[in-house]
């Protein structure tokens, strides 16, 4: 046998090298699909989710290099598999009004709560961190009525109330005083 011909480190690099080698025969599928039914507005809006979402949640993803290179890329296809099944605002207008806006809701959360977008791509996608500004704005569009999804423009006294909570939910993780409130700018949209 010809165990002396490499030493152990030597073989060891040269399997991490084949396995890596073939890794990369399993691709992912990067297809983005036409958008059917996309969001059509507010423009601001459109522009945060766009910015920070869209790479998951549409058919309108911007794949990156490593979704190129596995094992990245099986991390990044997990995410947008995972990511459209979940909300697609590619397919938005397929929902329900009443889904559409229970959505919204969900998505103002999720963004304020710090839970979207994940950490992970932040890390690689720091543009797509949310300033007080864009959580103001997509605070407004969860907050509006049923079917001023795609013009509301928030009357003053809901942006007033938007922008007192700014700095309660700042410290949510302290108390959950937030909740009523945001409720109550919700009621007075109608
Ligand atoms: C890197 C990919 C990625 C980005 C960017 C991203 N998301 Fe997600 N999102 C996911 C994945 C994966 C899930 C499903 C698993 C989970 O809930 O963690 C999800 C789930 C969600 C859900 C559903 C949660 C539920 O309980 O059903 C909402 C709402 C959401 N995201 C909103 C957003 C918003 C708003 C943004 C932008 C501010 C955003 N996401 C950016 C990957 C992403």
């Amino acid at each position: 046998m010809s165990g002396s011909r490499f030493s152990l480190g030597k073989r060891i690099l040269i399997i991490l090298g084949v396995a890596i080698v073939v890794m990369q025969f399993f691709q992912i599928d990067r297809s983005n699909p036409p958008a059917t039914a996309p969001l059509a507005g507010p423009a601001p809006v459109k522009a945060v989710l766009e910015r920070a979402c869209y790479d998951c949640h549409s058919n309108e993803t911007r794949w990156p290099w490593y979704a190129y290179v596995a094992p990245m890329s099986w991390l990044v296809g997990d995410h947008v598999t995972h990511g459209r099944s979940e909300l697609n605002f590619s397919e938005w207008r397929n929902l329900s009004a009443e889904d559409r806006a229970e959505m919204r809701e969900e998505i103002y959360e999720e963004a304020a709560e710090g839970e979207m977008p994940p950490s992970d791509y932040l890390l690689l996608h720091s543009d797509a961190a949310l300033s007080a500004e864009d959580l103001s704005t997509l605070r407004d569009w969860s907050a509006a009525s049923y079917g001023d999804e795609a013009k509301v423009s928030p009357a003053p006294q809901l942006r007033q109330a938007a922008e007192q909570n700014e700095s309660k939910n700042a410290n949510r993780e302290n108390g959950a005083s937030g909740s009523e409130h945001e409720e109550e700018a919700g009621e007075s949209g109608h």
